[in-house]
């Protein structure tokens, strides 16, 4: 007879040990132990992470994050089986190429660093949409993604990335432990380039939902993320809740948002917001954390 799916505890670790798990990228070298994000991603987590955290299911057999971005969430829950996803395919080979072939990934990393300029970054920005070889795709992603304004992914209708190069004096790119630590993290884990609602729902799993949020920044892929594609990322929450499944999902504190979710539990937070690159767009903004358990 088989035995049932081992369920995750509640946070394998405590709080205070998951939030050191959070990526820094301004302090690189005092926080190589753990595994951690390796892109910058804007709308990225790591601002409401203790808010998340004492919000996840007390327990549950899988975790599932379909937006993953940078994955703020899923590194410091550290889930030992776990299936991610995202639409932006360079990301999804940078995330496989960390898992299969740290190794040829950081030889790749180390000749971009050192050949790093203003000429290098814009002849990479052109081989991003026609190298063929996964690992160079993903290691002219990560070098692109440290180099350019912000860490913004933004390509033009043509699929050509399109970001101009940030002004920063030596940008880190990567650190090679940390890599490591995150690729030992990822074996057990499926990654895959899709849509959202590809997903597969399976009872008593977790599903993270991060989506590019109502009237903000919504220019990750060619297409945006229109009001249709949130009414669609609700009915998928809908069918999660059917499938006696649990959801939580993040998003900007609109009226269309809340009129989507309000059969289900609504709770405000405050969250840092940096997209803009005007001073006076950046600062707080109340953003909503929907569950579909308490
Ligand atoms: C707000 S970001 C997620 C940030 C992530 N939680 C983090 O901590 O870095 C939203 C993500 O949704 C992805 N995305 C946009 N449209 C999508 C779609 N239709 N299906 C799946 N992913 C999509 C974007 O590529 C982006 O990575």
């Amino acid at each position: 007879m088989s035995r049932p799916p081992k369920m995750h505890e509640h946070l394998p670790f405590s709080l205070n040990l998951a939030l050191q798990n959070i990526a820094d990228e301004n302090k690189p070298d005092i926080q190589s132990i753990f595994a951690k994000p390796f892109v910058k991603w804007v709308g990225g987590k790591r601002s409401v992470l203790p808010q998340l955290l004492e919000r996840m299911p007390k327990k549950y057999l899988s975790y599932n994050e379909p937006f993953v971005g940078g994955g703020a969430l899923f590194f410091a829950v550290q889930p030992l089986k776990a299936y991610i996803s995202d639409i932006n395919f360079p990301l999804i080979l940078a995330y496989q190429a960390v898992r299969d072939d740290v190794d040829r990934l950081i030889v790749n990393l180390k000749v971009h660093e050192r050949l790093h300029n203003k000429t290098y970054f814009q002849t990479a920005r052109e081989r991003l949409s026609k190298e063929k070889d996964p690992i160079k795709i993903a290691a002219l992603f990560i070098y692109l993604n440290k180099t350019c304004f912000n860490g913004l992914y933004r390509v033009n209708r043509a699929g050509f990335f399109n970001v101009p190069m940030g002004d920063y004096k030596d940008p880190a790119l990567f650190d090679e432990d940390i890599l490591r630590k995150d690729s030992e993290l990822l074996k057990g884990v499926t990654i895959k380039q899709h849509e959202f609602f590809q997903l597969p729902i399976v009872k008593e799993n977790f599903y993270y939902l991060d989506p590019p949020y109502h009237k903000t920044y919504d220019g990750y892929n060619g297409n945006g993320f229109d009001d249709n594609e949130h009414k669609k990322l609700a009915s998928f929450c809908k069918e999660i809740d059917e499938s006696k499944a649990f959801f939580m999902l993040s998003n900007s504190d609109t009226s269309f948002v809340r009129s989507l979710y309000s059969t289900f539990h609504i709770e405000t937070i405050e969250a840092s917001r940096s997209v803009s690159c005007k001073a006076h767009q950046r600062g707080k903004e109340s953003e909503v954390i929907v569950r579909n358990y308490k």
